[in-house]
């Protein structure tokens, strides 16, 4: 088998994140937060390490400004709902994903205005377009840092400039760069950054983020539920303490054992060294596409073709071919595990010119190797052949 669907979730996961996950249940397990025994604490232990490791790795000025999350898009709908009200402006680029579109979308019903901000078809977001929908008075820019179609990076520093000129926040959907990408939220000026706990940090499913940058009064954003905390229990009101505020109910602590492990992994290998693999791979990847591009015509590979500009997810059609049944074929008949259609990205998907039917998309991750890669691009071309 050969798995080539890391921008949906990493597979497999480093050494240690199954095994901190066990530990979680068995060397801590109570409740974090909720009582003062010696279980309750291991678990709280665990939290706070992981949230102050996260702080640190995003360059984010306090622990308690790491709000833990179910993945990005919970994330995302707690930055969007929590600061947009009636009547505010917001400005998007045409490379959303729609953890970010339906939020936008159902506060564009309740009288926010949402303007989007349209992106090149290799889905690269021009600056001047994006200075000239920030209007004075827009309350928030939100920028896709990684595109989970084309791999397209943003530029986020820039962004933050024409944001900050505007007095509008950034609001940065790190989904798809989180572990893959430097960030470092105090020198790229990024005010929220949502993130996923089960992609390029290589924890478990049900783990992610928003971080709040030092710029960010935590009183103006609302949560987007009330409920027990462990603190101020006298209180019927929510507490205004980050981060209970924004995180009621019993939380994840086991996932965020494993998510503790998976950013180590990270921090160890290093993301420099992580992004020059996934790299490598996917300019393989491309030009084994480009190659069987110049045999078979009608082969499309999309994304800018300058690799300092991309992620590793790279996604490709051919003519008169339905990607399903390319992405069957290479499930089925070779083990090559990718993910076709719209990815949940209906937007990006507009942007390059491939909506309704979507794009075949291949993702590399941290432990895939080149052989698998070579594998996979035969494998396209015998599909493409047969099906023709
Ligand atoms: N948004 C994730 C993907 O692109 C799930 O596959």
């Amino acid at each position: 088998m050969i798995y080539l669907d890391n921008a949906a979730t990493s597979w497999p996961k480093p050494p240690g994140v199954a095994e901190a996950m066990v530990g979680a249940l068995t060397r801590a397990g109570g409740n974090p937060g909720r009582a003062g025994h010696r279980l309750s604490l291991a678990s709280g232990h665990i939290m706070y390490d992981c949230r102050e490791a996260l702080a640190e790795f995003f360059g984010a000025p306090d622990p308690l400004g790491v709000i833990f999350t179910q993945n990005a898009t919970h994330a995302l709908n707690l930055a969007l709902h929590g600061l947009l009200r009636p009547g505010a402006r917001v400005v998007c680029t045409s490379m959303e994903h729609n953890g970010v579109m339906r939020p936008l979308r159902a506060l564009e019903r309740t009288g926010v205005e949402v303007a989007v901000v349209r992106c090149g078809a290799d889905g690269v977001l021009p600056v001047d377009a994006l200075a000239a929908a920030v209007t004075p008075g827009t309350a928030l820019v939100v920028v896709n840092h990684a595109s989970n179609v084309t791999g397209t990076i943003a530029p986020v520093a820039e962004a933050a400039e024409v944001a900050r000129r505007a007095g509008a926040l950034l609001l940065v959907d790190a989904a798809q760069s989180a572990g893959t990408l430097e960030i470092d939220m105090g020198r790229m000026g990024i005010d929220l950054l949502a993130f996923a706990g089960h992609k390029g940090l290589l924890g478990p499913s049900g783990t992610g983020g928003l971080v709040l940058g030092a710029s960010v009064d935590p009183g103006r954003l609302a949560p987007l539920m009330q409920g027990g905390t462990g603190s101020r229990s006298e209180q019927e009101v929510q507490p205004e303490d980050l981060p209970d505020k924004f995180e009621s109910g019993t939380p994840n602590f086991v996932g965020i054992a494993g998510l503790g492990a998976g950013l180590a992994y990270v921090r160890e290998r290093g993301v420099a060294a992580i992004r020059a693999h996934e790299m490598k791979l996917a300019e393989r990847l491309r030009e084994g596409l480009l190659r069987l591009a110049g045999r078979a015509p009608g082969v499309t590979v999309f994304g800018p073709a300058d690799p300092a500009l991309r992620v590793g997810a790279v996604s490709f059609t051919v003519d008169g071919l339905s990607v399903s049944d390319i992405g069957f074929a290479l499930d089925e008949e070779f083990g090559v595990l990718t993910r076709v259609g719209l990815h949940c990205a209906p937007a990006a998907h507009r942007t390059i010119g491939t909506l309704p039917g979507g794009t075949v998309r291949l993702a590399p991750g941290p432990f895939t190797t080149a052989a698998e890669v070579d594998a996979a691009v035969d494998a396209i071309a015998a599909v493409v052949g047969r099906l023709r």
